[in-house]
């Protein structure tokens, strides 16, 4: 199959394509669209031969339900049983990166929700994702757009690298600004709870809603989590990855990169705009501003998709403490390094 890339402007999104993409989506096909968080591969969400597709194209474990996507809160009514106080205080923050799991209606396939009673909704911010939801009326299933276990797509090309061949089209409207997946919050059960923290951080939404609480597997990182989605090997580069926090962070990093270097190896380098000067720029990437975390999350998967392009060996990066959206990107690098941190 031929992937067509076709560019769209966001302050001016051609209609004819948006219904050319729709089209696809109504005959069940697969098609790739940007979100504010990252590129999400869509089917029909009530076709369940369309969404079987997602999990094959992505080679996505068949435990791990989709995320439906709705352009606008009256789509909503008809996909979950009920809605509960706690989601109408949190409608404030849609459109938006934000994924709520209700107990879902009898509308919902059984793949995208994987045999389960509930389903996630998220209604994107993303001009151009609402036009295309908007233009299919459908709700779009839609996981991120890339092979499972490797770094989310943030951009277009990301999309074609891994997908190239399998699916018939990816609009290309930029760079996802956010570029971390949406926080997703379960209130099908009594307790508010962050699954998979994001954009919006725990300490935010605490705000919203008093009694939330984080996923046990949040805390501690030997618990199983309660979303299918966290307990894969997942936006893992094609290298091994070290991730090491604390002020003696930079200076480990630049010893270990000197001794793999030594041997012979490859390095790759993650840190930030105060040290990036002292390495060799060849294999060092900076995600921005020390303490920008909006910047550093933006960067991240783009980073290391560029780190497997280069072909590095082995990947030395800086981590952060985990506040706020600290956390939402440490849970992210964590799994990229397969759990492997130090604390220095
Ligand atoms: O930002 C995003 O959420 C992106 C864009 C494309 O919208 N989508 C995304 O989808 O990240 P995906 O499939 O890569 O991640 C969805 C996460 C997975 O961890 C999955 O297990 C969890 O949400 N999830 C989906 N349905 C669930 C459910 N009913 N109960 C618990 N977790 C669920
Ligand atoms: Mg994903």
């Amino acid at each position: 199959m031929e992937t067509i890339i076709k560019k769209i402007q966001r302050d001016n999104i051609d209609q004819e394509t948006i219904k050319e993409a729709a089209s696809l989506l109504k005959e069940g096909k697969l098609v790739a669209f940007p979100t504010e968080t990252v590129y999400g591969l869509g089917a029909n969400g009530l076709n369940p031969k369309a969404c079987e597709n997602i999990f094959k194209t992505k080679n996505r474990p068949a435990d791990n339900p989709l995320i439906l996507h709705i352009s606008n809160i009256g789509m909503l009514y008809n996909l979950v049983s009920g809605v509960n106080e706690d989601a109408k205080k949190l409608f404030d923050l849609w459109p938006g990166p934000l994924t709520i799991i209700f107990k879902k209606s009898k509308l919902i396939p059984d793949v995208v929700t994987a045999g389960g009673d509930t389903v996630a909704i998220r209604f994107p911010k993303d001009e151009i994702a609402r036009r295309l939801i908007e233009e299919a009326n459908l709700p779009i299933a839609a996981p991120s757009a890339n092979i499972s276990g490797r770094p989310s797509p943030t951009k277009a090309s990301d999309v074609y690298y891994d997908l190239n061949g399998k699916i018939p089209m990816i609009l290309d409207g930029g760079e996802s600004q956010i570029g971390i997946e949406s926080t997703v919050i379960d209130l099908s059960s009594e307790i508010p709870t962050i699954l998979r923290p994001g954009f919006y951080t725990y300490e935010y939404i605490k705000e919203i809603l008093a009694n939330l609480k984080l996923d046990d597997a949040l805390i501690d990182d030997n618990k199983i989590p309660k979303s299918p989605g966290q307990k894969y090997k997942h936006y893992a580069p094609k290298a091994k990855m070290k991730i090491f926090v604390g002020n003696k962070a930079f200076d480990t990093i630049y010893q270990q990169a000197k001794a793999y270097e030594e041997k012979g190896l490859k390095v790759g380098i993650l840190t930030f705009d105060d040290r990036i000067n002292e390495v060799s720029k060849a294999y060092a990437i900076s995600l921005g501003q020390r303490d920008d975390l909006r910047q550093m999350s933006h960067m991240l998967f783009s980073a290391l998709r560029k780190m497997d392009r280069m072909k590095v060996d082995i990947i030395l990066a800086e981590g952060v403490s985990e506040k706020n959206l600290g956390k939402s990107i440490m849970n992210r690098m964590k799994k990229s390094a397969s759990g492997n941190v130090e604390y220095l």
